[in-house]
């Protein structure tokens, strides 16, 4: 009869050689039915169908062993549950149980807001182009074409969505001060926390000259248009509202057209919406400037770590790993989890259990990159009218005012 070597076995079913010579022993003493084959001095485990079916089983239940062995459960913290609503913790639920992703926008909660002012100020501090200066200058530049089109319009209400640290507005908001155009400022974010640096840094740098009227939403599910509304009952002058949608915040949604199409609902027929975005670039793909840590760093930079941690997922469970998806079209940082994992969270309606395996991923982080072609199509589809594109000198950036087609007034 013919027979398997051990090694050969070894090598088929992923086990040791130790494993083998174990089933043989295991056969020996009656605890196995394996049918063995002596040669010579030796013996061996017999080629049958029988004999493999036996051995796929022995192997299975030792790897769901081995599985439970290592099995990490993680269980959030109450800072956690104190931090984000209900309504949140069940769309990170939703999203880590349907796409294996945190959402990026709830990192800018609690501390991740102060990290993401560090983050800011090192950029303005920086002399190399980055996001933030470049679009500082990018509304420095555009400045004439936007002094034309509100010099039609009385007041400007500055609608600032995902202000951050407002640093990108300061100087909009000293020009239309100067020129006595500035109506409300009126910023929409879903951190509570980045709103109030906000209104922080804008009562330092305008005093009582500007009053701040914050407004916590999540624009990947809601609308704000009734913060905004010029209503003529409220206004004697007519005002209209730029929305600002300034720092590349679009390419970070997983679903940005649902972004999108909230701002764009949210906008009254004769508002304006200015948005700057980073355009695909060789050099763009491998730009990896975290706040804080280099992006060699094997622990996750503090302000991608937030969710993470109160998650109570801890840092010896993953590795992280960071690149440029070639199929996505996008840059990305996630955790790649070394242990089988399961997260159990305690909700008011019940508790949720979420099992993940050794080896999966979870995103944290994602930059699409899209052309500027693309950027103008994807403003285009979702009810806008571009009606002025720049870009920087060295096309990394882009600056697109739009306002809405005429047939939807
Ligand atoms: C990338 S930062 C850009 C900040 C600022 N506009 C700039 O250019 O520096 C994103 C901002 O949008 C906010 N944000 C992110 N996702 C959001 C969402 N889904 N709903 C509301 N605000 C969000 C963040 O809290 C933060 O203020």
């Amino acid at each position: 009869m013919q027979y398997y070597n051990n090694p050969e076995l070894a090598e088929r079913f992923g086990v040791s050689r130790h494993a083998v010579t174990n089933w043989i022993d295991q056969t020996r003493k009656g605890r196995l039915t394996l049918e063995l084959v002596r040669d010579g001095a030796n013996t061996y485990i017999a080629k049958t169908p029988r004999n493999q079916l036996i051995m796929q089983t022995l192997v299975q239940e030792r790897r769901k062993f081995m599985n439970k062995r290592s099995l990490k459960i993680a269980r959030p913290r109450p800072e956690f549950f104190q931090l984000f609503s209900e309504a949140q913790v069940i769309d990170m639920i939703y999203s880590l149980d349907k796409f294996r992703e945190i959402p990026r926008q709830y990192d800018y909660l609690g501390d991740g807001a102060a990290l993401w002012d560090e983050y800011m100020h090192r950029q303005y501090e920086d002399d190399v182009p980055n996001m933030l200066r470049q679009t500082i200058s990018l509304l420095e530049a555009n400045r004439g074409y936007i002094d034309q089109v509100i010099s039609r319009h009385g007041r400007i209400n500055i609608v600032d969505i995902g202000p951050g640290n407002a640093l990108p507005v300061k100087d909009l908001l000293r020009h239309l001060i100067g020129v006595g155009k500035l109506g409300r400022y009126i910023a929409i974010d879903i951190s509570p926390e980045m709103l109030a640096i906000a209104e922080r840094n804008i009562k330092d740098w305008f005093g009582d000259a500007v009053q701040v009227e914050g407004h916590v939403r999540d624009i990947s599910r809601e609308w704000f248009a009734d913060a905004i509304a010029c209503l003529p009952a409220e206004d004697n002058v007519p005002a209209v509202n730029i929305c600002l949608f300034l720092g590349s915040t679009l390419p970070n949604f997983r679903a940005p057209d649902d972004a999108l199409r909230n701002i764009v609902k949210s906008m009254g027929a004769r508002d304006y919406l200015l948005s700057t975005t980073g355009i695909d670039s060789d050099l763009g793909r491998e730009r990896f400037q975290f706040a804080i840590g280099d992006v060699e760093s094997k622990p996750l930079p503090p302000q991608y770590k937030l969710v993470v941690d109160l998650l109570g997922i801890e840092q010896d469970y993953y590795e992280t790993e960071m690149g440029f998806d070639e199929r996505e079209h996008a840059r990305y940082l996630r955790i790649r989890l070394k242990h089988a994992l399961t997260l159990e969270f305690k909700l008011a309606r019940g508790d949720y259990r979420l099992d993940l395996k050794k080896g999966e991923t979870l995103l944290v982080w994602r930059a699409r990159h899209n052309t500027a072609a693309e950027i103008s199509e994807q403003l285009t589809s979702s009810g806008l009218n571009p009606r002025l594109i720049s870009q920087s000198d060295d096309h990394d950036y882009m600056l697109v005012f739009a306002d809405l087609p005429r047939q939807e007034r």
